[in-house]
């Protein structure tokens, strides 16, 4: 079945065990964490010791998708905080491969995120060791985005070339500007996984809002 991931960049980060817990309630999978380090985006979020607080409060994995340079220096103290998903940027990595068997040797899954204008062919030597692959449906740094539509081909073809390769196990998470009424859209085109901040953290009653995104991607 079909994940969906509430990005708490959207959330009130003033009462955040709340807020994960109604999304919890209302049938999230996943949490999703935005780390930015105002360097590799435009912006700053939220680092370690707040993961560590989600860790004692959610009752669902915690989805970490860093946005940062350097990502290999903070591997270790993420998974160590209690990221169960940890992904980075194909961008910021010069030896990706080693990044990735790293995040695995911590006994978790590990990511391998992609942004709008980067080549689906950057992933290709590393497909065989990622358990995801996060495509960018916005540039990375901020919540609220309008979907680039240039993505739905983007996730398509992924979804193809994982088949072609045998790799269906591979999952494809979307992240940028999905709502309740492209989900559909999104899912159709082949994502397994999809996030969303403002479409569900946006709404008052994000019950309703995960019910009706549910109801959009089944
Ligand atoms: C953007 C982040 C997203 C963001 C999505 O840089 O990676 O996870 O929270 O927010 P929405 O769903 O509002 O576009
Ligand atoms: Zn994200």
């Amino acid at each position: 079945m079909k994940k969906i991931a509430p990005s708490i960049l959207s959330a009130d980060l003033a009462n955040l065990a709340s807020e994960v817990k109604e999304v919890a309630e209302g049938g999230a999978d996943w949490i999703h964490v935005d780390v930015m380090d105002g360097h590799f985006v435009p912006n700053i979020t939220i680092g370690v010791p707040v993961v560590e607080c989600l860790k004692e409060v959610s009752p669902l994995p915690l989805d970490v998708h860093l946005m940062i340079e350097r990502p290999e220096e903070f591997i270790e103290p993420f998974a160590r905080g209690g990221a169960d998903v940890l992904t980075v940027h194909v961008e910021v990595c010069h030896h990706l491969h080693r990044v990735i068997a790293h995040i695995k040797a911590k006994g978790i899954k590990a990511g391998v995120a992609i942004n709008p204008a980067t080549p689906l062919g950057s992933l290709e030597e590393i497909l065989d060791e990622v358990d995801l692959v996060l495509v960018m449906s916005v540039n990375p740094g901020f919540g609220g985005q309008e979907f680039i539509p240039g993505s739905l081909q983007k996730i398509r073809r992924l979804k193809d070339w994982l088949k072609q390769r045998g790799l269906e196990a591979v999952e494809i998470e979307v992240d940028g500007g999905i709502k309740i009424e492209n989900a559909a859209e999104v899912a159709k085109a082949g994502a397994d996984i999809l996030v969303s901040g403002s479409g569900i953290f946006g709404l008052k009653d994000r019950k309703e809002a995960l019910r009706r995104m549910r109801e959009a991607i089944l």
